[in-house]
């Protein structure tokens, strides 16, 4: 199919997206954002996550840590690893939900299988994935580690020993969107009016968002908009609830809740990406763009703690690859390339992953929460200070 052929159909697409929204709307007199939203990824016909499309990479519409390099996985592999010598018990779960491409459980997989054959050989591997697209994308990555890997629906997982992973899946739940007027939180509703999307402010109908907040204890301010996601909180406790023992692994964009919710932050998080351009606008490119906000680390947090999951790990992703090993691994891959542009060119991608401006090193956090494991000191916990690196052999003069 030409790229001109595969542009029509995904407009067509997205004008059937369109009506169906448009139904929902005429039948119940406008949704909330969240259905809204859910519609525009999920639908299980058109939805962005659901109709095949190259979503990530530089063909798609945005990069994630799992994309830019396989160090990334090969770190993760790291950590899983002392994960599993901690539990002490040879045989050991990996649940990764929303594995996209399946770049990530392929660099995992990778690394385990030449550098810990023992934890490879007692290992399952089960993602669990939405979008049938994906799903179909990873079974093909994936065919050399067929022993290992399978898929399930989250409600058909066993209970787990092991560890529950993901990467920039909580930032695609969607979410409510509320704005605070005269001291009143609002919910922000989709509409139609000739032929186009408008919002709408409505005072909600049950405390579900006051009691949100409530239980926070931090509430968006007076004419700011901010979103939350109460799929999240669920997500945690259907999570905490499938661990018998071991760990969550969360790596994401995202905040603690003051800082998510802090008076300077007028418009909330949410953005859109297409084609690599961010917009902030969710009624244009419908099922065709990508939809995500910032991932509140507090409620993941809180929810965790009534749930029987205990912080044992928050950093930023930089701290958490430097304690991994990035350094050292940085220091590796450029003494093996005798081309001096390739290991520029190494040095620019692999920065990506730790950089605070631009890159991906201080937004994204990585929570680990524990449970019934105890003290743990944790690998990717170790600091700069203790990383042995020999420094750059001076010239002689
Ligand atoms: C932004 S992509 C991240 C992909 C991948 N983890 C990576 O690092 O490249 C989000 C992924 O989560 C999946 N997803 C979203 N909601 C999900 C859910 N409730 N259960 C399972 N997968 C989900 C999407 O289909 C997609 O694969």
């Amino acid at each position: 199919m030409s790229g001109q052929d595969g542009d029509s159909i995904l407009a067509a697409n997205s004008q059937e997206l369109k009506k169906f929204i448009c139904n929902e709307i005429a039948e119940h007199g406008g949704i909330p954002f969240d259905e809204y939203m859910h519609h525009c990824l999920y639908h299980p016909q058109y939805g962005y996550y659901v109709y095949p499309r190259q979503r990530i990479g530089s063909k798609g519409d945005f990069f994630t840590s799992s994309s830019v390099h396989r160090v990334f996985g090969r770190l993760i592999a790291v950590q899983l690893k002392q994960m599993w010598e901690v539990l002490g018990e040879k045989n050991f779960t990996i649940v990764e939900q929303g594995a996209g491409e399946g770049d990530l459980a392929l660099d995992i997989l990778d690394a385990l299988a030449m550098q810990a054959p023992e934890f490879y050989a007692h290992l399952q591997y089960i993602i669990v994935e939405i979008s049938p697209d994906n799903r179909r994308r990873q079974r093909g990555k994936l065919a050399e580690h067929g022993s290992v890997v399978s898929w399930r629906a989250f409600d058909e997982l066993p209970e787990i020993n092991g560890c529950f992973l993901s990467n920039e899946l909580v930032d695609a739940f969607p979410v409510s969107v509320v704005e605070k007027r005269d001291g009143q939180l609002h919910e922000l509703f989709v509409i139609e009016k000739d032929g186009r999307f408008v919002e709408e402010l409505r005072v909600p109908v049950s405390s579900r968002i006051e009691q949100h907040f409530d239980k926070l204890g931090v509430a968006p301010m007076e004419d700011n908009r901010a979103e939350l996601c109460t799929v999240a909180s669920e997500w945690v406790e259907n999570v905490a609830a499938k661990l018998k023992r071991g760990f969550v692994l969360t790596i994401d964009y995202g905040y603690p809740a003051q800082e998510l919710y802090a008076s300077f932050r007028k418009n909330g998080t949410l953005l859109c990406y297409h084609q690599h351009q961010a917009n902030d606008n969710p009624y244009q490119n419908i099922g065709c763009q990508d939809i995500t906000t910032h991932v509140d680390f507090t409620l993941l947090q809180q929810v965790g703690a009534q749930a029987g999951l205990r912080t044992i790990y928050f950093a930023e992703q930089y701290r958490f690859l430097i304690g991994l090993g990035f350094v050292e691994e940085l220091v590796r891959l450029q003494a093996q390339e005798e081309d001096e542009c390739k290991a520029l060119a190494l040095r620019m991608t692999l920065k990506n992953l730790i950089m605070p401006d631009g890159g991906m090193g201080e937004t994204f956090k990585v929570l680990i929460q524990e449970k019934n494991v105890g003290d743990v000191k944790l690998q990717c916990a170790r600091t700069l200070r203790d990383i042995p690196i020999e420094p750059l052999a001076m010239v002689d003069m």
